[in-house]
Order: structure tokens, then C-alpha cells, then sequence
């Protein structure tokens, strides 16, 4: 099926950003393509970095009108700096104008990995051949929730583990960093900027361990969740505690769920240099961006609670 609009194509459309951008779209009404590997979900597109027979894919959907704007999210993993180059050029080639990047907050321009993609769009951003914006998130609330080496830390050991220290970090929402991204991509004038995303409260892992510990306390206040007696007996009063790891052990951590050992290795030493203060401040931009508070943490870990819950046998 071919569509006959212009449209925008959101990359790493199934994860935890990009499925977030998706539905705020089409929530709008605004049309959008929605790439990944699998293709999945409404408007999907198979779309792989590696398969460059696959980056053909989106533009033979669109048959009359463009693909206007392009939401970049890199493959998991550190050397994907050359083939997002060689993406951009081909989109456009292909009539795309604007790119929006997901980078980073500890990722300056020009420094590795998305630094590099960041560079190549604002040096073209200065020559008038694109118009950009890049996002740069600090860490995401739904880390705890969402991704598997935390879930089961939390849920099976009560521990959350980091090489991050009593460092401070401003963690943001998903939702928020989605919603930044859709102004980004829409928006009349382009931004040809980066942006900071951060949330709107500065808490270190021991903070976090805390609060979700609180929100334990919160699922036995609720009387109608009584019927979980028997899980709650586990978790009540439970005690969250943060296990600080060396930057070493951290990246051995990443690596046990499956990550490549440079990705790790860079993950676990940007871990580190929250304990040195890289992350602690917030801003404004999610508010001066789409008009709505970030929202906190707290709010984010009580709607998500149940994933933290002690599994028990039916
Ligand atoms: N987590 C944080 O705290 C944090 C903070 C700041 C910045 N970031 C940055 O945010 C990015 C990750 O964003 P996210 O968490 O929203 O994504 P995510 O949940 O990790 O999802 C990754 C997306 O990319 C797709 N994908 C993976 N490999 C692919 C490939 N070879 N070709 C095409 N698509 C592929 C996945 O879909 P399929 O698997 O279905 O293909 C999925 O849609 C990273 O660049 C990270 O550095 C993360």
C-alpha cells in the first residue's frame, strides 16, 4: 500500500521514545511512518541500519508527496556514527529537509557516537542544506521500569545498581522527550538548535531507591488492593537499596544483558561522571517547549508499579 501524503518517518519507532512520538502523532492526526526491524504497528515500515536495501522502504510508501522530517534514534551500539551520515544523505537525495537527532545530555556536539551525527547536521544546518534540531535527554525515568537489568534488580534483589554514586540526575519522562521531539518535527520554523530535556527534579539513585520504595508503602495504603496480600507481604517496607558499582563492574553488568562491550563500557563511564556532577541541573525546556510541566518522578513510578512487585506462582 502506498500512502499519498507528505509524512514524517520516526526511527527506532517501536522503543521507548520513538513509540511515544508515534502515538502523540497519530493522536494528531499528523501522518506518520513508524520504522523498525520488524515493521510492527500501524503505518509500520521495515526499516533495519544494516540493511540498506530496507532504507528504500519508507520512500516507496510515500508515492505522491515527501517525507518532510525524519526523527533519528541510533542502533544500540557505539560505531553508528558513518551509517547515520550515509542515512541523512540519502534522505536527502530523497526531498527530506528536516532531520530531529536523539542524542544525549552528557553528548556534546562533535564528541563521540551521536556527537558526530550531531556536528555533520549543524555543519549543514550552517550551509542552509537541512534544517535540525537535536534532542538531548538526560536519563530516562522509564530506565527503572522498562529495561530489563533494573526491572529485576528491583524486583528480585531490592537493589538498584549503578556506578553513578550520590550523583544527582534531573530524570526525564519519556512522554516529555516525545513530546519536545513532535514540536521539533512539526513545528512551522525550525529550531536549528540543541536542546537540553530534563526533568524537573534532581534525585541520585539513593533518592529513587527511596521514592520507590514510598510507593510500595502506597500500594498496601490502597484499600482495594488488598486481595495482593500475599505479594504485598513481600514488599511491605521493603527497603530499595542502591549498590554502587565501579565503572568496571557496571560495564561487566551491561554486558551480562546482552550489550556490546563499547557500548557498555561507554554507558557505565557516563554512569561515572554523574558521580562528578555532570547531570545536576534543570532548565526549562520541556516547559518552554510545549507548554506542560516535565513531569516527576514520583508521578512516573506510581503508575508503573506493579512492574517492581515480587513475581509469585499462579
Ligand atoms: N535511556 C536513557 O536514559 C537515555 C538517555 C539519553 C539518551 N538516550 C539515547 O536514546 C537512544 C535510545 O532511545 P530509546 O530508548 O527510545 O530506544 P529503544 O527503546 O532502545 O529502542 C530502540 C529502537 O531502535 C530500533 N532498532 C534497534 N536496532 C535497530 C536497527 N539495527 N535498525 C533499525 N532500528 C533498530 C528498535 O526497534 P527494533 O528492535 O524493532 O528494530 C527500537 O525501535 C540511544 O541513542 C541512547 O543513547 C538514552
Amino acid at each position: 500500500m502506498t500512502i499519498q501524503e507528505s509524512h514524517l518517518l520516526v526511527l527506532g519507532g517501536t522503543g521507548t521514545v520513538g513509540s511515544r512520538i508515534a502515538a502523540q502523532l497519530a493522536s494528531s492526526s499528523i501522518p506518520a511512518l513508524v520504522a523498525s526491524r520488524s515493521g510492527t504497528g500501524d503505518n509500520g515500515v521495515i526499516f533495519d541500519w544494516d540493511d540498506r536495501e530496507t532504507w528504500y522502504n519508507p520512500y516507496e510508501k510515500v508515492d505522491k508527496g515527501d517525507i518532510k522530517a525524519v526523527y533519528l534514534i541510533a542502533p544500540p551500539r557505539v560505531d553508528s556514527v558513518s551509517v547515520m551520515m550515509d542515512f541523512i544523505d540519502f534522505a536527502r537525495e530523497r526531498r527530506t529537509r528536516r532531520f530531529v537527532l536523539q542524542s544525549a545530555s552528557a553528548i556534546e556536539p562533535g564528541g563521540p557516537a551521536m556527537g558526530k551525527v550531531h556536528a555533520y547536521l549543524r555543519e549543514l544546518g550552517t550551509r542552509g542544506e537541512v534544517d535540525w534540531a537535536v534532542l538531548r535527554p538526560t536519563w530516562f525515568q522509564q530506565n527503572l521500569a522498562e529495561q530489563e537489568n533494573h526491572v529485576r534488580s528491583i524486583r528480585d534483589e531490592s537493589k538498584i545498581y549503578s556506578a553513578a554514586g550520590d550523583g544527582k540526575i534531573p530524570w526525564v519522562s519519556a512522554d516529555d522527550i516525545a513530546s519536545v521531539a513532535v514540536q521539533m518535527l512539526t513545528s512551522q520554523s525550525p529550531s536549528n538548535t540543541d536542546l537540553l530535556v530534563l526533568g524537573p527534579e534532581l534525585l541520585a539513585y539513593e533518592d529513587v531507591s527511596f521514592l520507590i520504595g514510598i510507593s510500595m508503602f502506597q500500594i498496601l495504603a490502597d484499600k482495594r488492593l488488598k486481595k495482593l496480600a500475599a505479594i504485598l507481604s513481600e514488599i511491605l517496607g521493603r527497603k530499595i537499596v542502591h549498590v554502587e558499582l565501579s565503572t568496571a563492574a557496571a560495564s561487566k553488568r551491561h554486558q551480562s544483558y546482552g550489550m556490546p562491550e563499547p557500548y557498555a563500557n561507554m554507558l557505565s563511564s557516563m554512569d561515572t561522571s554523574i558521580k562528578f556532577g555532570a547531570e545536576n541541573r534543570t532548565n526549562d525546556v520541556v516547559l518552554s517547549i510545549t507548554g506542560v510541566p516535565p513531569k516527576p518522578f514520583r508521578e512516573y513510578a506510581k503508575s508503573v508499579k506493579s512492574v517492581w512487585e515480587p513475581l509469585t506462582v499462579a
